[in-house]
């Protein structure tokens, strides 16, 4: 049932954290018959995985490969499908459209089925991604702070369902039925990703364009960037930085020994028969 499940899953993930995501079952249901073109991109993450960078990389290629009309900030110029707090009638945008969106292949738009559109899918090691996410949780307005480390790691690792593993789970194994790009935050080595990502896109850069948006992407370039690093965002909303450290193995530096092996465990048990290789193993 759709419907049932859309609400659990905004129930379990989007307003897992008091609202978290600014949306309803209603709209997140009216999604499916959103109407894709081939020429839309989106790109799919788990919360807190690199998205934002992404969006500056994936945005950059295009404004430099024929252009793009101009949005104020990069939220504007690639908004999240899911979100209700942009009010704009998305079938009046120009091609090529860019979104950005958190969701899993149940509930994104029928129409991204048969390959139509491109999707870019980034993950991050989920020990990284829990540290920016625990950090991102107390800094945001519409999540519950943690009250320690502890508690956050159970939250996520078993309240709720442990939803990191379910979103690649899901993305993974559906992977035929999509037009789709994987990558990792941590193989994301510029030069390497940006070339990937143009060839993926059918985007003919020249080396000085690839070299100009791997600039435009770098995290000292990105931080003082006030369309691509979320200062834009009022305090109110979020009261810390979308651009932390961007760091691989920031982990390390709190994890026990313990709740590291208990991750390994998970990714053992639940994902270990998709055939993935983890580039920060
Ligand atoms: P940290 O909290 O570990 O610093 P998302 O955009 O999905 O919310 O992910 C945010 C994470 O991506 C943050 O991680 C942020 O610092 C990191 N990030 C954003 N831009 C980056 C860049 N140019 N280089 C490296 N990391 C970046």
């Amino acid at each position: 049932n759709k419907k049932e499940e859309c609400t659990e899953f905004i129930s379990d993930f989007l307003c897992r954290y008091k609202n978290f995501g600014k949306t309803t079952a209603e709209h997140i249901d009216s999604l499916q018959s959103f109407e894709i073109r081939d020429s839309d991109i989106f790109l799919v993450t788990y919360p807190k995985s690199g998205t934002i960078w992404t969006q500056q990389i994936i945005i950059s290629i295009c404004e430099l490969d024929g252009g793009l009309n101009e949005y104020p900030n990069n939220w504007e110029q690639m908004p999240w499908l899911e979100y209700t707090d942009v009010h704009e009638n998305y079938s009046l945008r120009p091609s090529p459209r860019l979104f950005s969106s958190h969701l899993t292949p149940a509930i994104m738009p029928l129409g991204l089925k048969d390959k139509k559109a491109k999707i870019i899918y980034v993950m991050r090691n989920p020990k990284d991604n829990m540290i920016s996410y625990y950090h991102f949780s107390s800094v945001y307005s519409d999540m519950e702070t943690p009250t320690s480390f502890e508690q956050f790691f159970e939250q996520y690792l078993t309240g709720n369902g442990s939803l990191w593993f379910d979103h690649i789970r899901e993305w993974h194994s559906k992977k035929d039925q999509y037009n789709i790009l994987f990558l990792t935050y941590e193989d994301m080595i510029l030069v390497r990703s940006v070339t990937k990502i143009c060839s993926f896109l059918g985007k003919n850069l020249s080396e000085a364009a690839v070299e100009q948006v791997v600039e435009k992407a770098t995290f000292k370039t990105m931080k003082k960037d006030k369309k691509a690093n979320y200062e834009f965002v009022p305090k109110e909303m979020i009261s810390g930085n979308f651009m932390r450290k961007g760091n691989i193995g920031d982990w390390k530096n709190i994890f026990t020994v313990a709740q590291s092996q208990r991750v390994d465990q998970l990714l053992q048990e639940k994902i270990s028969d998709l055939s993935l290789k983890f580039i920060w193993e």
